[in-house]
């Protein structure tokens, strides 16, 4: 399987600022066989970023949102047959910011995950306990409970990326060890059976530790934020594969 390095820009960015930055990472990445990249912009900017990067090159766009309806009266929504026809081919789901500041349920976060594989795209479905949670030691039930309800009942595993981000890792530079994600990748892949997905880690992922995290070989991808907004670092966690 190949790595997967995912940006996420968050509420960030602008057409001037994308198609800058479109052009230093143009530069300075390579199809590999080892490797895929792909960025998720705010929604506006999707179009405008498959026109300056998936067309020509290896990187794929995405949205770190959608909504799980198809059309009708959702007033400010978004379907996933709209990111889909704007070029998208992946959708954040369940992100740890959706689900504490929009209180987004894992039931919600199902839902949107089929949606997303109903139009053709890869959900990448995220989960992380908190430090609270963690410190209690209560980290791999809660991670069991949120994929119980986040993933979709039958699903083709094939089709769907697990993002393990633990909360107090997401933004703070304080990264998870090398043991704890490797406690709680193979918790998921061995206890609760999901070996045929690609299976990533986010958290204050950085050109100086995105190489010792891709060598953990349950580690499938890096779901990266703040370092995937600097092209020269979001490049650099690329080359580290
Ligand atoms: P970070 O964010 O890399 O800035 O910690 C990760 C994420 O929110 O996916």
């Amino acid at each position: 399987m190949k790595k997967q390095i995912i940006g996420n820009w968050k509420l960030n960015g602008s057409s001037e600022v994308l198609k800058s930055y479109a052009s230093s990472l143009l530069k300075q990445v390579e199809p590999s066989d080892e490797a895929e990249i792909g960025v998720a912009v705010p929604f506006p900017y999707i179009g405008l970023a498959a026109q300056c990067l998936f067309d020509k090159t290896i990187v794929k766009v995405g949205a770190q949102n959608c909504c799980a309806q198809e059309s009708g009266a959702f007033t400010g929504e978004v379907s996933t047959d709209m990111i889909r026809d704007v070029a998208g081919a992946f959708v954040i789901v369940g992100h740890s910011e959706r689900r504490s500041l929009y209180g987004e349920t894992s039931m919600t976060v199902s839902e949107k995950a089929s949606s997303v594989i109903a139009s053709g795209m890869v959900p990448i479905i995220c989960v992380g306990e908190s430090e609270e949670e963690r410190e209690q030691g209560i980290h791999l039930d809660v991670i069991k409970a949120q994929l119980k309800e986040s993933v979709p009942a039958d699903v083709d595993q094939e089709k769907m990326m697990i993002a393990y981000e633990p909360v107090w890792a997401i933004g703070t530079g304080k990264v998870a060890s090398l043991d704890d994600i490797k406690e709680m990748h193979n918790f998921i892949k061995e206890d609760l059976g999901f070996k045929g997905c690609a299976l990533l880690y986010g958290g204050s992922v950085k050109p100086d530790n995105a190489k010792d995290i891709l060598s953990v070989p349950s580690v499938t991808g890096v779901l990266v934020g703040g370092a995937s907004l600097k092209a020269d670092d979001f490049a650099a966690i690329y080359n580290a594969v």
